[in-house]
This record gives C-alpha cells, sequence and structure tokens, in this order.
C-alpha cells in the first residue's frame, strides 16, 4: 500500500474544526505519516534534511492547510520556500527530481463558501483591490478567527498594478 504523508499547516489544531476533522479521520490509519508542522516547528526553524528525508520515504504527499489570504499559513509558507530547494524537488538541468513518480494532493479548507471560489466570484483576492478599499479585510464585511462572514467587494474597487 502506498505510504501517504499528510502536512499539516494549521496554526492551532487544538482551535481547529476543520483540519482536525481531517486529521482525525485518518491518524489511526497504518499508511498515513501525520506531519503536524506547526507542532513540530513552533520556532519556525525547519530542519531540511530531516524535512527532505521524510517526503523522499512516502509516495503520496497531502498538502492541508487551511487558507489564509487566499494563500497559505505563514510556516507552511516557510516549509515549502525551505524545503523544495533547486537540486532536490526541481532541477535546470533536465535530471530528474526527488520527487518524480510521487502523487501530490492538496486539501485546503476556506471559510467563505464555495460560490467564491469561482470565475464569477463576487470577491476576488485582496492583493487586487487592497489599496482601492484601504485596510484589511479589505471589502470583507467582517471576519473572525472562528468563522468569516461572506466577502463583498465594493463598487469602486478596480484592479491595481502594482
Ligand atoms: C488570518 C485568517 C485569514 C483567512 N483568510 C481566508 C481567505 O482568504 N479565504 C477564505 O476562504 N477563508 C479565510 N479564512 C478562514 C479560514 O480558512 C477558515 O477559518 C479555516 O479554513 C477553517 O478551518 P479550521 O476549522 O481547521 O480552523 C481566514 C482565517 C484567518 C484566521
Amino acid at each position: 500500500m502506498s505510504k501517504v504523508l499528510l502536512v499539516v499547516g494549521h496554526p492551532d489544531l487544538s482551535q481547529s474544526r476543520a483540519n482536525k476533522a481531517l486529521v482525525d479521520a485518518v491518524r489511526e490509519l497504518a499508511h498515513v505519516t501525520v506531519h503536524d508542522l506547526y507542532a513540530t516547528y513552533p520556532d519556525f526553524q525547519i530542519d531540511v534534511d530531516a524535512e527532505q528525508a521524510l517526503l523522499a520515504d512516502h509516495d503520496v504527499i497531502v498538502f492541508q492547510h487551511p487558507v489564509f489570504w487566499y494563500n497559505t499559513t505563514p510556516l507552511f509558507k516557510q516549509w515549502q520556500d525551505r524545503v523544495f530547494t533547486l537540486g532536490w524537488a526541481f532541477t535546470m538541468d533536465g535530471s530528474a527530481s526527488q520527487l518524480a513518480g510521487k502523487k501530490a494532493v492538496v486539501a485546503v479548507t476556506a471559510g467563505v463558501p464555495a460560490e467564491h471560489y469561482t470565475p464569477k466570484a463576487r470577491t476576488r483576492p485582496p492583493s487586487r483591490h487592497c489599496s482601492a478599499t484601504g485596510t484589511p479585510p479589505c471589502g470583507c464585511a467582517s471576519s473572525t478567527s472562528s468563522r468569516w462572514s461572506s466577502c463583498t467587494a465594493p463598487p469602486s474597487a478596480s484592479p491595481t498594478k502594482i
């Protein structure tokens, strides 16, 4: 059976509903390794060699995190930046990546309804209208750490060139 590595980038699973439920559903499976990044690296000091060895030892990698500002969570991003190095994760000379042949799955949770993630969505990523709307939450009606309300892009917002 394929070995599955679940890389979890939730800042605090004890406060989580969605990500905790996903982790709890597979935690006891013998072929699944649950790797909680925030529990492993509370100081954000990632052991790159250990992470690459862990990835090399699994066949399927699941990237799991909540969507934060249309992005990954901070430590998950740090983990990507540090671990997926040139020459190991990807190459420029046509030689094989150490990840070649593995399968990847993205499992993200979001606070706004599914229709907001369609081409006809009423919201747009904050980077496109923050400067037109001022300070965060940049057009969202309101948000809390536990539940986001629906977001509405203000009529005056227009794409801004950065
Ligand atoms: C700082 C922060 C930023 C967030 N940004 C977004 C966002 O851009 N889009 C979205 O759909 N939800 C956003 N959310 C909502 C989270 O994605 C949502 O609460 C989370 O997926 C729920 O999972 P959990 O129960 O495991 O915490 C944000 C939440 C926080 C705290």
